[in-house]
């Protein structure tokens, strides 16, 4: 099924622009190109519905309710295992934005317990979130699910990446940051073949952060040898109003359309709705 299509966000090197990338991409597919885009966001630190502005105070579900949702009855309210024939809850635990057609599943500390609540019955417990999206049919309203990943590598991202069929990796053009995306390429091998997941794959390594210093100049070139499909054709600098617009809860189309950030992120964007599965990339303009 190509609808949606669901898309990580991972680079176990912290900071290098995941949840910056899922909120401003997202955003300009909702605004600007009248798609429909789920935020998961998988990170403990729970980011991701801050920089959306949404009012995380009293969210009366979270990703942590997704993840126990297939073997629970009704997690919000009780944690007790489910009897043999409690159907698992098919209602997404989705909020609002407040950009039209962007939903978002809010995070906070309770996801980092996740190992902790498995009962050790469960065979697949990193299988979860894939069997979560499965059987919620609210799914399929939505063109993309963007997964905000955590920075660390653990049963969470392994949860996210058997749950996407692609992936997009932010990677800041620093020294160390070649190391972390040997590491993810890895990864990725490992859950295709361990977990029977043929189809995972990159769809666009995003170099973030980017400067006109020889050394950001040499990890681009290196980036782009590496991956030389997959690399993308804009590259986001450091503007600062991207930024300021996080702290105030808002994307970067909202709070200064007309920077140089914004229409990175909207190069971007567009991009990587070009880099559908099956499209040929000789066919992108
Ligand atoms: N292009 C940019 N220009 C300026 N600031 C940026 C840009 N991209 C991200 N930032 C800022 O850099 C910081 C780190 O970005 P972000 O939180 O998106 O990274 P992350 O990979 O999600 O981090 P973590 O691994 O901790 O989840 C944030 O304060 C964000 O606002
Ligand atoms: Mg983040």
């Amino acid at each position: 099924m190509l609808n949606p299509r669901r898309i990580a966000f991972i680079n176990e090197k912290g900071g290098s622009a995941k949840t910056t990338l899922v909120a401003n991409l997202a955003a300009y597919l909702t605004l600007r190109r009248g798609r429909r885009v789920l935020g998961i966001d998988m990170d403990p630190q729970g980011q991701l519905g801050k920089v959306l502005g949404v009012d995380q105070r009293t969210p009366s579900r979270t990703a942590i309710d997704l993840l126990l949702d297939t073997l629970l009855g009704d997690p919000g309210l009780d944690r007790r295992p489910a009897g043999p024939d409690e159907q698992p809850s098919s209602v997404l635990p989705t909020l609002r934005t407040r950009i039209p057609g962007l939903d978002v599943i809010v995070a906070n500390k309770s996801l980092g317990l996740f190992p902790a609540w498995q009962d050790g019955d469960d065979p697949d417990p990193t299988g979860r979130l894939a069997r979560a999206l499965e059987s919620a049919p609210a799914i399929g309203r939505y063109d993309f699910v963007f997964f905000d990943a955590p920075p660390s590598f653990g049963p969470l991202t392994l949860n996210v990446l058997r749950a996407a069929t692609e992936v997009v990796v932010p990677v800041p053009l620093t020294y160390l940051a070649l190391d972390g995306c040997a590491e993810m390429v890895r990864t990725i091998a490992t859950v295709r073949e361990r977990y029977d997941h043929p189809g995972l794959r990159i769809t666009m390594v995003v170099p973030t952060f980017y400067r006109r210093t020889k050394l950001a100049q040499e990890i681009l070139e290196k980036l782009k040898k590496r991956f030389p499909k997959e690399i993308a054709q804009s590259v986001v600098g450091y503007h600062v109003k991207i930024d300021e617009a996080q702290s105030r809860g808002l994307s970067i189309f909202e709070y200064a359309p007309r920077d140089r950030g914004a229409q990175a992120m909207a190069e971007l964007a567009e991009e990587l709705e070009l880099r559908a599965p099956g499209a040929r990339l000789e066919d992108m303009p």
